[in-house]
């Protein structure tokens, strides 16, 4: 059983950026609890894929911590952080087109040759159609083929958490809410997800918890029904069909 009191990941006063001097996060604070769905939402450029990547350790952080699991993980590189739990989904470039589907997930899964076979059967049960389609080469699918080999890349490594970039993005809206479905089902499989999207309505409905992320500071936060209500939202986020 999953304790959702306990905490698995904190940003502590989060400082991050590009180039030396410029910081694009500015003192980000949030925690996500073990088990829950976090949503991140706000507008383009407020650091929400920056966020994502310095946790991950793509963009080096300044100042603050990240924390998972009681360790502090702050500035661990990306190979470090998959071999501790976390598995992240970049919003573009996030398959090799070259390789098949089967290639694909054998990569997610370098880290942990011996349990391959297991987590495929796990994810083959998530993502059937990889597996029917699994010489398939990657480059050849559609956007959310390609999506779906992503998420399914990433999980191959069982992780504690998924980090995801703007799943939803680029799709049809039938495609985009298959995304949410999924990401709510792997979710239920017990992976802690921090989820952040452009569809805001979408996440929130779907998130326990969302984040507003509004010039690399964490704005505010609540559960995912309340924001949806939130008059501030809905002007800036959700237009006035949210009201
Ligand atoms: N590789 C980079 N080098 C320098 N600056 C960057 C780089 N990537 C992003 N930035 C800058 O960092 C800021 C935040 O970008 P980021 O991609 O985190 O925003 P975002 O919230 O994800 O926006 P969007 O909703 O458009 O995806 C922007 O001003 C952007 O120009
Ligand atoms: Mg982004």
């Amino acid at each position: 059983m999953t304790d959702t009191n306990d905490v698995l990941i904190t940003a502590d006063d989060v400082w991050a950026g590009y180039i030396p001097g410029v910081s694009i996060l500015n003192g980000c604070t949030l925690e996500v609890k073990r088990g829950e769905l976090v949503g991140i939402i706000g507008p383009n450029g407020a650091g929400k894929s920056t966020f994502l990547k310095a946790l991950f350790g793509l963009v080096p952080v300044t100042g603050g911590s990240f924390n998972l699991d009681g360790d502090d993980i702050t500035n661990l590189r990306a190979d470090q952080l998959v071999r501790r739990g976390i598995g992240f989904v970049p919003q573009t470039n996030n398959v090799f087109p070259s390789l098949t589907i089967a290639e694909n997930l054998e990569m997610g899964a370098f880290q942990a040759p011996k349990t391959y076979k297991q987590r495929l059967e796990v994810v083959g049960d998530l993502f059937p159609v990889l597996i029917d389609r699994k010489d398939q080469r990657a480059g050849s699918l559609s956007g959310g083929e390609r999506q779906m080999v992503a998420m399914a890349r990433a999980l191959m490594m069982d992780p504690k958490v998924l980090l995801l970039d703007e799943p939803s993005a680029g799709l049809s809206p039938a495609r985009q809410d298959e995304t949410f479905v999924r990401t709510r089902a792997i979710n239920q499989t017990g992976v802690t997800v921090i989820m952040v999207e452009q569809n805001a309505r979408r996440c929130l409905q779907i998130c326990d918890r969302g984040y507003v992320l509004d010039q690399g500071t964490a704005a505010y936060s609540a559960t995912g029904r309340e924001l949806l209500k939130d008059p501030k939202v809905i002007e800036l986020y959700l237009g006035t069909l949210g009201a």
